[in-house]
């Protein structure tokens, strides 16, 4: 039965009727796909639209090892692979083996000397780096309708605890000095991503509660991906520059290369992956700005992700705290749909008071301190709100290729 069929005949068996007052807001990007592979680091391409297009070397692979009942095997041989140098593990299914190997190159435009500035960049500003993917990227990403869905009906979306850890450990892969070094993790973690996205096309679709609130027919489509990938480095440059963070341009270009090499080896097509900051603010402009929305799946996922601070003994760092640098970040458009309460104290401080810490903490001439015990308060929190980000990663994290949904 293709995609289509079955998404009809589980709808038409009523089984889903009592979900449907979750909402079905049209999320999906309206205009036409016009960014063009100009813009991209392949510098052409087909101008195909990535809503249409998944990623078939790796979807085709996945489905038959969970269909085979493989998986369970293919995740304890791939538990011991954890370094990019190291070769994969023996007994894997040929045809994984072959597409890992494949997969797990990379790309030929790599500029290994911006990946080098880009770990100069990331040791230099980690703490800022912290706060906002912890707090704008994750936000962000559950405002993200179909990200949003598609977590919430997966396996992951029952331990959203465990499923921040592991989404974090990519931002502190790619932050680490050897990311894509043989040392490093990287390379492991989007291979290993990559799988499991393409396991995830092929069991929600199986998902009556997904298929009830999705727009799609299949998940995490080229589109999608660079949603996302725009939540991260694309949303992070954007606070650092409206920040007035000095970064040097050589800085900034790789650090943007890093992402780009990252993009690729989680099989997105070079002629999706942006060539420059301005080629990457005019496809987020197209596929991120208008689909931002409120789900309530994604106000579930937000409130957990709030909670975060609560799990370890750092004052400053609670609920409301948090809720009100989410609003500053993110605006109150989105906070109000998060039904994220306002904050008396830290909304008013950190509207008027930020710019100015950054700007003192920065050493910019003539800056002029936020008064009282404002900069003390706001440098309290931006290294506590970093660790709290950071303290999701105590555990050893071993990403797992799933085998079937969220039992609901
Ligand atoms: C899994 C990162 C895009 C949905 C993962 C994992 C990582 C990750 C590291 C493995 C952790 C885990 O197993 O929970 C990323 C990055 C993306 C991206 C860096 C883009 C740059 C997307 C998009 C969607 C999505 C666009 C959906 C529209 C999921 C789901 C899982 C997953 C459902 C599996 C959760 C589970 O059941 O365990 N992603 N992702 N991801 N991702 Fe993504």
């Amino acid at each position: 039965m293709d995609g289509l069929n079955r998404r009809d005949a589980l709808k038409a068996g009523g089984v889903l009727g009592a979900l449907g007052a979750l909402g079905l807001a049209t999320t999906a990007r309206a205009e036409p796909w016009s960014w063009s592979p100009e813009e991209s680091v392949a510098g052409s391409g087909s101008g195909v639209d990535p809503l249409t297009v998944w990623d078939p070397e790796a979807d085709g692979v996945v489905a038959r090892l969970i269909e085979s009942g493989q998986v369970p095997r293919v995740n304890e041989l791939l538990r011991t692979w954890t370094r990019n140098g190291q070769p994969l593990p023996d007994g894997l299914p040929s045809e994984l083996r072959d597409f890992m190997e494949y997969a797990r190159r990379m790309p030929q435009w790599t500029d290994y000397g911006k990946l080098n500035t880009a770990i100069e960049f990331n040791k230099k500003r980690g703490l800022y780096l912290g706060v906002l993917y912890g707090f704008a990227s994750g936000m962000m990403s559950t405002v993200i309708p179909k990200e949003a869905r598609s977590v919430y009906y997966s396996k992951g979306g029952h331990d959203l605890e465990d499923r921040i850890s592991k989404t974090a450990k990519l931002g502190y892969d790619i932050g680490s000095n050897n990311a894509y070094a043989a040392d490093g993790e990287m390379i492991i973690t989007c291979v290993k991503t990559r799988l499991v996205h393409a396991a995830v096309r092929h069991l929600l679709p199986q998902s009556p509660h997904w298929v009830q609130s999705a727009e799609e027919d299949v998940p995490i489509s080229q589109n999608d991906i660079m949603v996302t990938w725009h939540s991260l480095p694309t949303t992070v440059m954007k606070h650092l520059n409206n920040w007035k963070v000095p970064i040097p341009h050589h800085e900034s270009e790789a650090f943007l290369h890093s992402w780009q090499v990252a993009a690729h080896m989680l099989g997105v097509r070079d002629e999706y992956i942006p060539k420059s900051w301005p080629a990457a603010n005019s496809q987020a402009a197209q596929v991120l700005d208008p689909i931002l929305e409120a789900t309530p799946e994604g106000a579930k996922l937000a409130d957990r992700l709030l909670s975060l601070g609560a799990n370890i003994d750092l004052a400053i760092i609670t609920k409301p705290v948090l809720g009100s640098f989410t609003r500053f970040l993110l605006g109150d458009k989105i906070a109000d749909g998060l039904a994220i309460p306002r904050e008396p104290v830290w909304d008013p401080l950190l509207r008027f008071s930020w710019g100015p810490f950054i700007a003192v903490r920065e050493g910019v001439l003539g800056a002029v301190p936020p008064v009282g015990d404002a900069y003390w308060l706001l440098d309290e929190f931006l290294r506590k709100a970093a660790l709290t980000y950071l303290a999701e990663l105590r555990l050893p994290i071993s990403i797992e290729i799933p085998t079937m949904n969220r039992d609901m």
